[in-house]
């Protein structure tokens, strides 16, 4: 069998049991890593589990970790609660303090403790991180505050950490996406507000006009390029914080052109 790219490292993903989270660990054990599955609770990573093991894994080649990304013990046995704290509703005016720290705590705090953790192993193997932003770390979700800081701060967090690690070989680099249907987006305070059919429905008529490539995007789509990152094949790319959105952070004006007919006409 020929040996995937994947072959021989090992893969922490955090929040694997998710929609991004759960497509990233299949694509890295379909590629050979050793994967280390870690999410808050075990009766969703059973299912990520299988999931792997249908993309080829074997099972000595996965570990399970329940952890809480917001409490450092736990993150310490890498190597819940039923909130949704890293999406968190509200702007100035509904956003309390409160709010701040426990969505800097999921999104940001989290991603540094990890990191300081796996420092010595990522340095000894050449290794590398990948972090998920999210396009409102660009240019601001305006109903959620918290969340659009959270990942501003780990953008600036991801290419900082970069410039410093580039010299010991371990590249750090974030993916930025727009919306991609999961539960974040349907829980019930999510943008979505909950998982009636016709509210995604509505919801994705609407968004689908913010994307230049016409509709949202899909789990893969998102793997793919964490896989990508993650691979040799961006050995020469760090501190790049790439938006995974259908064109959406090129848009000034927040819609597609008004006309999508093509433009023969026009002679250079
Ligand atoms: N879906 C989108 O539209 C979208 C857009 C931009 C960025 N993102 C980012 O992608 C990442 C993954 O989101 P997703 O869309 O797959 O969401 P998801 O809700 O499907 O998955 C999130 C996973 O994280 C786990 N999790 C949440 N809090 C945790 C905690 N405290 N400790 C341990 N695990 C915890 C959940 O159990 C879940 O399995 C998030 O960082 C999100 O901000 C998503």
């Amino acid at each position: 069998m020929m040996a995937g790219r994947f072959q021989d490292r090992v893969a922490i993903v955090t929040g694997s049991s998710g929609g991004i989270g759960g497509s990233t660990a299949a694509l890295f054990a379909e590629g050979g890593a050793k994967v280390v599955l870690t999410d808050r609770s075990i009766e969703y990573l059973d299912k990520v589990v299988q999931r792997c093991l249908d993309a080829g894994a074997t099972c000595e080649n996965i570990l399970t970790v329940t952890a809480d990304v917001t409490v450092p013990d736990d993150m310490k046995n890498l190597h819940g609660r039923e909130d949704y704290g890293a999406l968190q509703p509200g702007g100035i005016m509904q956003t309390t303090v409160d709010d701040i720290d426990a969505v800097m705590t999921t999104n940001l705090k989290s991603a540094f403790i990890l990191t300081q953790l796996c420092l010595p192993h990522l340095i000894a193997s050449h290794g590398c991180i990948v972090n998920v932003s999210s396009l409102a770390g660009y240019a601001p979700a305006p109903t959620f505050l918290a969340y659009s800081m959270s990942k501003a701060a780990l953008n600036q967090m991801t290419k900082s950490i970069a410039l410093e690690l580039a010299q010991k070989g371990v590249r750090v680099n974030a993916v930025n996406p727009s919306a991609v249907l999961t539960e974040l987006l349907t829980n019930p305070r999510g943008p979505i507000g909950g998982d009636d059919p016709a509210k995604i429905d509505e919801y994705i008529q609407k968004v689908c006009t913010a994307h230049p490539i016409g509709r949202m995007g899909l789990v893969h789509e998102v793997s793919d390029v964490i896989g990508f990152l993650a691979s040799d094949q961006s050995s020469f790319v760090t501190g790049q914080c790439l938006p995974v959105d259908g064109g959406r952070h090129a848009t000034m004006w927040g819609c597609m052109p008004s006309s999508t007919e093509p433009i023969n006409e026009i002679s250079i």
